[in-house]
């Protein structure tokens, strides 16, 4: 794993995610009690979730409404032990580092 930038600080509004390409892969962070990082696309039919509504850890996948927990990755409902892949995330002078 190495860490990398992946976004300028106040890129990412507070209590909002965004989403980003970085090694080829797609990867939303979410501003929310701190950043959080995982893998952008949803189980279903790969939706974005960055752009989706969050209410507290949880977010929704706008296209059917999936929701995922976005410090666990844990998907919530319809199919058991389902996850995105989450990183680690910090937050650094000079920008939003993930490590992957
Ligand atoms: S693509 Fe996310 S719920 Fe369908």
């Amino acid at each position: 794993m190495t860490w990398k930038k992946i976004s300028e600080k106040g890129e990412i509004s507070a209590g909002k995610g965004k989403a980003f390409k970085i090694d080829g892969k797609q990867i939303a962070i979410f501003n929310q009690d701190g950043y959080h990082a995982l893998d952008d696309l949803c189980v279903h039919q790969d939706g974005s979730i960055a752009g989706g509504k969050l209410d507290g850890d949880i977010i929704e996948c706008p296209l059917h409404f999936w929701h995922y927990n976005i410090k666990t990755g844990q998907l919530n409902d319809y199919l058991k032990d389902v996850k995105l892949e989450t990183y680690s995330v910090e937050s650094r002078d000079d920008g939003i580092y993930v490590d992957i």
